[in-house]
C-alpha cells in the first residue's frame, strides 16, 4: 500500500531543484520543437497549501522555497521559476506550492500534450480536481513506469520520473527504465529525481547508471547537509537524460547558486554536475 504523501515535503530543497530543472528543460526543448508531449510518471496531487496540516507538520518548505522567495540576484533559472510560481498563485505572496503537473500545465501551450500518472487513489482524485480547469492534461490512475510502452517516438517527449522511493525497488525500476530509454528512444528527454540517503548506496546507484554506457546522461547533485551515518536525506539529485549542452550549462550556473542559498552550515560536500 502506498503511504507517501507529497504534501509533507512540498516546496523543500528537492522540489526546488527538480522544478527548476523541469522548467528549463521544457523551455530549452521549446526552442526547437513546436509541440511537446510531457509525461509525469509520478504526479502527486498538484496543489499543496502552505496552511494545510501536511505542509505545516514539518514545514519542509522552510528548507527550500522560503529561502528563495526574496531572491534578488541574477540567476535566470531561479528568477523564472519564482515568476512561474507567482503566476500560478496569481499573487506575489505564495499561498500554495504547485506540483509538477500544475507547473507544466501552466507552461504548456495548445500544441503540447500532458499525460499524468498517479497510482494513489486519493492523490489521483485530488489531482483530477486540481487540474479540472487545465484542459490540456490527461490523468491516469495507473503505474507511471508503464509510460515506456506508450511513448510515441515521432513526438518530442519530455518525461519527469519522480518516484517517492518508498518502495525499495523504485531504484531498480529507475535503472531499468533508463536502460530502456537508452536502447530505444532518441527523441526523448527525461528528468529523474533521486534522494541522496547515504554515500555507499548513492555511489552504487550512480555506478550502475554509468554502466549503461550512454553519452546522454548527466548527474546533477545538490547536497545540503553533511554526509554522515545519520538517517535522512542529505541532498538530492537529478539524472538528466538529454544531450543539450545549453541545458547543462544553465543547470551548472543554477546549482552553484542554489548550493549557496540552500545548504546548511555543516554541509561538507560540493555539488556535482558531470556526465556519467
Ligand atoms: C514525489 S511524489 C510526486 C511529486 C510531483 N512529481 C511533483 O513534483 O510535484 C510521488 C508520487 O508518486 C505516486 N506513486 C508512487 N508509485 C507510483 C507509481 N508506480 N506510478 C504512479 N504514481 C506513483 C505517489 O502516490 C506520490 O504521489
Amino acid at each position: 500500500m502506498l503511504s507517501y504523501k507529497h504534501g509533507y515535503h512540498a516546496g523543500n530543497e528537492a522540489d526546488v531543484l527538480k522544478h527548476i530543472c523541469l522548467i528549463q528543460a521544457y523551455i530549452s526543448l521549446k526552442r526547437h520543437h513546436k509541440s511537446i508531449t510531457y509525461v509525469d510518471t509520478h504526479s502527486g496531487s498538484g496543489i499543496y497549501k502552505f496552511a494545510s496540516d501536511y505542509m505545516s507538520k514539518n514545514k519542509e518548505y522552510n528548507r527550500g522555497i522560503t529561502k528563495l522567495e526574496n531572491y534578488k540576484f541574477e540567476n535566470q533559472s531561479i528568477n523564472y521559476y519564482l515568476k512561474v510560481l507567482r503566476n500560478i498563485n496569481k499573487c506575489k505572496k505564495l499561498l500554495f506550492y504547485p506540483g509538477s503537473p500544475l507547473i507544466m500545465s501552466h507552461l504548456a501551450d495548445n500544441l503540447d500534450q500532458i499525460l499524468c500518472y498517479e497510482l494513489h487513489n486519493n492523490e489521483f482524485k485530488l489531482l483530477r480536481k486540481n487540474l479540472s480547469k487545465n484542459l490540456n492534461a490527461k490523468i491516469f490512475n495507473k503505474d507511471g513506469f508503464e509510460f515506456v510502452n506508450k511513448v510515441n517516438e515521432k513526438k518530442k517527449t519530455l518525461v519527469l520520473i519522480d518516484p517517492s522511493y518508498e518502495i525499495k525497488d523504485d531504484f531498480d525500476k529507475v535503472l531499468n527504465t533508463l536502460r530502456t530509454l537508452n536502447a530505444k528512444f532518441e527523441n526523448l528527454t527525461a528528468i529523474i529525481w533521486y534522494p541522496v540517503l547515504n554515500i555507499e548506496n548513492n555511489d552504487l546507484f550512480i555506478e550502475n547508471i554509468r554502466k549503461i554506457g550512454s553519452n546522454r546522461i548527466t548527474r546533477i547533485e545538490l547536497p545540503v547537509k553533511k554526509y554522515d551515518e545519520e538517517v535522512g536525506m542529505k541532498g538530492s539529485g537529478i539524472i538528466l537524460f538529454d544531450g543539450s549542452p545549453y541545458l547543462i550549462k544553465l543547470m551548472k550556473e543554477c546549482v552553484k547558486e542554489l548550493y549557496h542559498l540552500l545548504k546548511d552550515e555543516y554541509c561538507n560536500i560540493k555539488p556535482k554536475i558531470q556526465k556519467i
